[in-house]
């Protein structure tokens, strides 16, 4: 290992990150060590991490966590989810990821747009169809595109949908007092929503966190819950970004750097493929359930 990569790995109070809210498993502190302690430059993890103090992020302290997550009671969470994403003891099943969520984004992104991670939501959120009336969007983390689209189409509903209760709860007390915007835990792949019945599907950012057979089922059901000629906007990272983001766990990151979406998305059965980087580095295509 080069001496100036040694020097830059990071020391973090894992246990005091982990909290206790949700049991992590022993073996998420050493994937997250093997993940810190490899070779490579941790010099973009770094910018992030310092950079997100510097971030304006709202205020969590009035939730009563303990109490708020006892609303979801108890929630089988399937294996390829509970891995330690981003080197977060917990993952996604954690107060840490859920509070520090519009912070890391905004970090990431304070170089991609003048008003950072939430001006590309904006940007996104600017192609869901302007005549949509129920809108869904799936792995919608703390709410924040989901809240663009709900200003944007003040007329119609939009349902934010998230696998983690700590993202849900979370994102209700940021984006609070969006009277057409709902945030609900549940599973982008099961949504319980019914068939035909949404006239536009967000996914923004998650399905570089899926392995590949779960992507699959996520987009047929946006093909089931959509109505037909329905429209599907998918964006994500760049393939290989996840690469050179080093420090970061991403336990897809090889299924992403190979993964298809034209492809893949034709198989689901959508038509109509078009690229529109409407936010970039972000990548974004617009297609539609045949109508
Ligand atoms: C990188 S975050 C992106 C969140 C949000 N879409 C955004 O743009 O900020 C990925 C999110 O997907 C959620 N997620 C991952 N797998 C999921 C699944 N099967 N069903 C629902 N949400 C899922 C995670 O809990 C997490 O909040």
């Amino acid at each position: 290992m080069p001496d100036d990569a040694r020097s830059e790995s990071p020391t973090f109070d894992m246990r005091t990150l982990a909290g206790s809210r949700w049991p992590v498993p022993e073996w998420h502190f050493e994937t997250i060590a093997a993940e810190l302690g490899c070779a490579e430059s941790k010099e973009r993890m770094m910018r992030v991490v310092t950079t997100i103090p510097q971030q304006r992020m709202p205020d969590f302290s009035g939730i009563d966590w303990d109490r708020a997550l006892a609303a979801f009671g108890e929630i089988d969470y399937p294996r390829y989810y509970t891995q330690p994403f981003h080197s977060v003891p917990g993952g996604y099943l954690s107060e840490a990821a859920a509070t520090q969520d519009r912070g890391a984004m905004e970090a990431i992104y304070q170089d991609a747009h003048p008003r950072r991670s939430l001006g590309l939501r904006e940007a996104l959120a600017a192609l869901m169809p302007a005549d949509a009336a129920r809108v869904v969007d799936l792995g919608a983390g703390t709410g924040d595109t989901a809240a663009a689209i709900a200003r944007r189409l003040p007329s119609a509903r939009v349902i934010g949908i998230d696998a983690s209760p700590f993202m849900v709860i979370a994102g209700r007390h940021q984006n609070a007092g969006i009277s057409n915007l709902e945030l609900r835990q549940g599973f982008a792949e099961h949504t319980g929503l019914e068939a035909d019945s949404i006239d536009a599907v967000n996914i923004t950012l998650v399905f570089h966190e899926m392995p590949d057979v779960v992507k699959e089922r996520v987009l047929f059901e946006c093909r089931r819950i959509l109505r037909p000629g329905g429209r599907l906007v998918l964006s994500d990272t760049p393939h290989d970004d996840l690469h050179d983001y080093r420090g970061f766990y991403e336990p897809y990151k090889e299924q992403w750097l190979v993964w298809d979406e034209l492809t893949t998305l034709g198989e689901a059965g959508f038509v109509g493929m078009e690229r529109r980087d409407v936010a970039p580095p972000l990548w974004s295509v617009v297609c539609q359930k045949p109508g």
